[in-house]
């Protein structure tokens, strides 16, 4: 049986996503194909799906109107399963507020409430809080070690605690909360654990959004329960997809980009010496690391001419992040990582009305967590050779499994 990620997310061949020769590369059969053209069509298992590893196609692909992000009924979704399994996989109120599956006009209605929330002021109140938040985990990681697991000890905590501090979970479900996220990301979690956990968190989320109904606080989900007419589908809908968006991604983010950085030590030293340059390290470790894996894809709600290209109605089509931001026409030695490049535009965080809305809370979450992890840890290094770090080579996002680090 299908499970829904493989529904929602098309399969390439392996040698085009499973990264690992060198950790922070992309796939070897990526960089080769790349160099040979900027859209490729392949046919893997039965399926076509075009692959864009250019930077400007992946751009004009994202902000094109013709291009639907409804992974879920797309024609692709659709002919692998019955629609009767289709409706039973996916009923209305699993559906309800997940807008990062929906198009415009729809999209639109939830896109623009939602930036109503993830406000300037709201992300500067949030920011002393992440650094107390990382000060804490970091606190604690001291206290216990060396040595340490980075993911589990930091990197997985504190953007599930960040999370905590948008939606208002109280301070007594936090530990729930985490064990919870944790076990829906864990590599131990088997099928039948992943759907209670989801299940359960459902729950949990519906019962926060029963909460905030009652008890409106000062955190982003009760400013939609006031603002907003969503219903509480819609709402927990809405804060499980920013856990789902944002946990993984910013945890995966700090534990690599951590791993990173120890492997290069003259960027690290240049770092330690200049913390100033913290958020220009961020914007060139996500695009170094890309770490969606396996892109972000889309399809074709009629023909569309792509460079030379024509993509026919109700093809995939597949915007290779690692690859386009490893573009050579778009930076000088792009398969280089400098703390100090210039920023450029990056797909990291995608393109279009979908490009990351927790896009400017994950930046603070990483400058946060790598500043302080570097000023309170002058000696931190790895504990283990580096091609013993287990990394993510088979999961969507990816990163490391452990980090097992000293200081
Ligand atoms: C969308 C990456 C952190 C919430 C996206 C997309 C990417 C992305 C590539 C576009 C998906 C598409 O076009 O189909 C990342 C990365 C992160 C990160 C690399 C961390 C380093 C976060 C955080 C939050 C968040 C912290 C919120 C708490 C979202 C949401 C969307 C999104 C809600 C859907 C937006 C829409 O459909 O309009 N993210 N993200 N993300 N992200 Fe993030």
């Amino acid at each position: 049986q299908r499970t829904a990620q493989e529904l929602i997310r098309p399969q390439l061949p392996a040698d085009l996503v499973q990264r690992g020769e060198c950790p922070f590369d992309p796939a070897g059969g990526l960089t080769e194909l790349s160099g040979q053209g900027r859209i490729h069509r392949i046919e893997h298992k039965g399926e076509i799906v075009w692959l864009v590893t250019g930077h400007d196609e992946a751009r004009a692909v994202l902000a094109d109107p013709r291009m639907s992000a409804d992974r879920i009924n797309s024609p692709r979704a659709r002919k692998l399963i019955s629609p009767e399994l289709h409706a039973e996989m996916f009923p209305p109120e699993r559906r309800a507020g997940s807008f990062i599956f929906m198009d415009a006009p729809e999209h639109t209605r939830y896109r623009r409430l939602l930036t109503g929330q993830f406000t300037v002021r709201r992300m500067r109140d949030l920011t002393p809080r992440i650094h107390e938040i990382v000060n804490a985990r970091l606190d604690a990681m001291i206290e216990k070690g060396p040595p340490a697991d980075l993911v589990q000890d930091f990197a997985l905590p504190v953007p599930s605690l960040v999370i905590c501090e948008l939606l208002g979970v109280d301070y007594g479900d936090r530990e729930e909360f985490q064990h919870r996220t944790a076990k829906l990301l864990s590599l131990h979690t088997t099928v039948d654990e992943q759907i209670k956990v989801n299940t359960d968190l459902r729950r949990f989320m519906h019962g926060l959004v029963r909460d905030k109904q009652r008890d409106p606080g000062d955190d982003l989900l009760s400013g939609l329960v006031r603002d907003t007419d969503l219903n509480t589908d819609e709402l927990a809908g809405i804060a499980n997809l920013l856990l789902i968006a944002g946990h993984e991604t910013t945890a995966n983010m700090l534990a690599l980009g951590t791993f990173a950085l120890l492997e290069h030590p003259d960027q690290l030293a240049k770092l330690r010496e200049h913390p100033e340059l913290v958020e220009n390290a961020v914007e060139e470790l996500l695009r170094y690391l890309s770490i969606i894996s396996m892109g972000v894809s889309r399809h074709a709600k009629e023909d569309v001419t792509l460079g030379a290209a024509t993509i026919r109605e109700g093809e995939t089509v597949v915007v290779s992040v690692p690859a386009v931001n490893r573009d050579e026409t778009q930076y000088d030695d792009p398969h280089e990582l400098r703390v100090d490049r210039p920023r450029g535009h990056h797909v990291a965080f995608g393109h279009g009305i979908h490009q990351c809305l927790g896009q400017q809370l994950a930046r603070v979450e990483m400058a946060a967590g790598f500043t302080e992890l570097l000023r309170r840890l002058p000696a931190l290094r790895l504990a283990v050779p580096a091609d013993e770090v287990p990394l993510r080579t088979d999961m969507s996002i990816y990163g490391v499994h452990a980090l097992p680090v000293t200081w």
